[in-house]
């Protein structure tokens, strides 16, 4: 029988990361080991499947930056256009893995699997996750029922939309969840479960930037003031998420500052702070009036790579709302 391919694009982070001894599982440098010697350590890989190798990156995850995005997205879509692959794994640090997972699933326009991977324990730890969840990443990618599910996130067993996971624990290799949407599927050995039919959200018509723009998030806190929102926007961003109080509140001295920005050229976003949950459209804040951006439970980080990539593409803030609208609809 013939194996299938895939295409693995290595990046770094812990599952390539190398410790002082096997006992150590948290102090650890990231980006050690080059994807080819992660893969070495797990045989069944190239027994199951033909596998390339890329590596366009290797960094801890926290060095991440849109621009890195670029260079991944490339080589994301060189995969996917060679017709022999049928499903692709990019292996991540899991500290923005999920900024880099939504980055991808909105921009890359392909029924073909896109899974992201990552372990919370050094490839050198006794409990190393890495060979596992590579195993059970490239499992998920060689499945037929991945395909039209966009990026996908493979972690501890769990399989996620790249839109809605998120980190929620420091160390733990349980690590992962959709908060509110919960996992799409679940795989153990190569069997993959999915718990809801196939579909996703529509993807920007993508072009790469030659610049990003400036998008900053601004956190709101008991006595919060406009201090922050002031150097962003005098550093040059063109739009400021707001991670707001509850419902996306803020002390009612800051709004008025807030509700000013669109009228100045920069998109405003608001949305919840730490806390999961669909924010509404207020009418306290005037949100259509002033042309102020929503996104129901998408987090700041998630929201802001929306209003990176709406903004790099030449939207507006009525086109951005609308795009955003579209992707909540797709769920
Ligand atoms: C990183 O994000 O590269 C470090 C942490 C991790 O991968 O778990």
């Amino acid at each position: 029988m013939t194996q299938p391919t895939l295409a693995l694009i290595g990046t770094g982070g812990t599952i390539a990361g190398a410790a002082s001894a096997a006992s150590v599982s948290t102090d650890y440098k990231p980006a050690s080991l080059s994807l080819a010697a992660v893969v070495d350590t797990v045989p069944e890989l190239r027994q199951r499947y033909n596998i390339g190798v890329t590596q366009p990156m290797q960094l801890a995850s926290y060095d991440v930056r849109p621009e890195h995005w670029l260079d991944l997205h490339a080589a994301v879509m060189q995969a996917v256009n060679n017709p022999h692959v049928v499903g692709i794994v990019v292996t991540h640090g899991t500290d923005t893995l999920e900024e880099t997972a939504t980055f991808l699933h909105l921009s890359v326009d392909s029924d073909k699997p896109i899974i992201v991977v990552g372990a919370m324990r050094p490839a050198t730890a006794y409990s190393a996750d890495g060979p596992a969840n590579l195993l059970d990443a490239c499992s998920v990618a060689a499945c037929p029922g991945a395909r039209g599910r966009g990026t996908l996130v493979v972690m501890n067993g769990r399989i996620h939309s790249g839109l809605w996971v998120g980190k929620r624990h420091v160390s733990s290799v349980e690590a992962f969840d959709s908060p509110l949407a919960g996992a799409v599927g679940e795989v153990a050995d190569q069997a993959v479960q999915w718990f809801r039919a196939a579909g996703r959200a529509p993807t920007v018509a993508w072009q790469a930037p030659s610049a990003w723009p400036r998008v900053d998030i601004a956190v709101a806190y008991a006595g919060v003031d406009e201090t922050a929102m002031r150097a962003f926007v005098a550093a040059g961003a063109r739009g400021i998420v707001h991670a707001g109080l509850g419902n996306a509140n803020t002390p009612t001295a800051y709004r008025a500052f807030i509700q000013s920005l669109p009228a100045q050229g920069v998109l405003v976003a608001r949305c919840a702070r730490f806390i999961t949950g669909s924010v509404t459209r207020a009418s306290v804040y005037a949100d259509a009036q002033y042309g102020i951006l929503t996104a129901g439970p998408l987090p700041p980080h998630k929201v802001r790579i929306v209003m990176l990539l709406g903004l790099a593409h030449g939207m507006d803030g009525p086109a951005i709302q609308a795009w955003i609208d579209r992707i909540l609809l797709a769920g």
